[in-house]
């Protein structure tokens, strides 16, 4: 009880991020750098991932609590076998006012020729692909795996031709790495109907070596491509977004710049993870989660689940990207990325 739900800084919940697995093809140095996740990585075991089940049975708490946004994420949320069967039952969820949710997915496109029609007619609404540039040598080096550019590039087709859209795409900028690919990512973008995002290259996790003088804030972003390509800035489309749009001057479409580092953005943050092993957390720079499928696993009724969840979020107190930097905050630990999902 207690009115609508909100944390403790008066901030809805509305968005709901879920990590399907901690394994990912690629291994971009910001993410999961290969030194780290070798061969003996002790990624989680089978048993210990949520069901599909188990998802869509906490996902509809979480949308009777107020979220009408979903994201599946991982590692790279393909490798999950039979994703789309998930996606089949998320899509099948209702608000209370009897309308679908926006059901999306972050990929890194590997896997997308294969799987663009299976999502769609799954009921997947739209996509977000990861590329950090169009060189490439210099992709091939940022995904450490050596993956061309161009399948990639075809990825994002197949999602097109499938009625996926309208896709984006996300650029994770670090300076004197792909930096020089910002000018040739948005002249390729422009004119295409993709939204192409500059997101500022953030300390998530504790295995990327994160430094602030490899972040180019977002301000030289947009100084560099407005140089060149006139913008002017649009308005938010949804209370709480990540990313500050701006519009081609000549009508050529928009970009975003997710600025997490330079000006940070939790003021409005509605945003919720789970885990792939079901724990809830409320923030990207979390330390802790909350274990859910203990509840779920424990035999817990749907009112106890919603309940739970509910005085967890009414707790909330975090923002992390603004206090950064504060003297004093002490330093802890973060989760990896790939395991809570960007
Ligand atoms: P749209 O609904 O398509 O606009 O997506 P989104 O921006 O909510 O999510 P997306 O997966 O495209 O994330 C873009 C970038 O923003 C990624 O690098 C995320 O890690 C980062 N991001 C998303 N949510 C948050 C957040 O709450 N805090 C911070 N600091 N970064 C976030
Ligand atoms: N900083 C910024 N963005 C990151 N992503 C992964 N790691 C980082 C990081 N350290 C991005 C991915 C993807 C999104 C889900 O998160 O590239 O676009
Ligand atoms: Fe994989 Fe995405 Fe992380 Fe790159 S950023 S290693 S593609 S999960
Ligand atoms: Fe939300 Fe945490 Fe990101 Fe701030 S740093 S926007 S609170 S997830």
């Amino acid at each position: 009880g207690g009115g609508p739900l909100a944390d403790r800084l008066a901030r809805p919940l509305r968005d709901l991020r879920i990590s399907v697995t901690d394994r990912c093809n690629f291994r971009c140095g910001y993410c999961m750098p290969k030194e780290v996740f070798g061969k003996s990585y002790p990624y989680l075991p089978h048993a210990d991932l949520l069901s599909f089940e188990e998802i869509a049975r906490l996902t509809r708490q979480f949308v009777a609590l107020g979220v009408r946004k979903i994201r599946l994420t991982g590692g790279e949320p393909l490798l999950r076998k039979d994703i789309e069967r998930l996606v089949e039952q998320l899509a099948a969820l209702r608000t209370p006012e009897g309308e679908a949710l926006d059901l999306t997915l972050t990929t890194n496109g590997a896997l997308l020729r294969h799987k663009a029609r299976l999502l769609r007619n799954a009921g997947l609404n739209r996509v977000t692909v990861s590329l950090d540039g169009l060189d490439d040598a210099v992709f091939r080096r940022m995904n450490d795996v050596d993956f061309p550019v161009a399948a990639v590039l075809d990825g994002i087709a197949a999602a097109r031709e499938a009625g996926l859209g309208p896709v984006k795409v996300n650029m994770v900028v670090k300076r004197g790495v792909n930096d020089h690919e910002i000018l040739p990512m948005a002249r390729h973008f422009k004119d295409t109907g993709i939204a192409l995002r500059f997101i500022e290259y953030m300390d998530v996790g504790s295995t990327n070596g994160w430094r602030m003088d490899e972040v180019l804030p977002s301000d030289e972003v947009l100084r560099r491509v407005g140089a060149e390509l006139p913008l002017c800035p649009l308005a938010p489309a949804a209370p709480g977004e990540t990313a500050a749009r701006w519009a081609y001057a000549d009508g050529g479409g928009e970009i975003g710049v997710i600025s997490s580092v330079t000006h940070a953005f939790c003021g409005g943050c509605n945003r919720a993870r789970l885990s792939t092993e079901g724990r809830l957390y409320l923030c990207l720079f979390a330390s802790q989660g909350h274990d859910l499928r203990a509840l779920l696993r424990g035999g817990a009724d749907d009112a106890t689940l919603a309940g739970a969840i509910s005085g967890i979020w009414r707790q909330r107190a975090d923002r992390y990207s603004e206090l950064r930097g504060t003297p004093g905050l002490p330093a802890q630990r973060h989760v990896e990325m790939s395991y809570i999902g960007g």
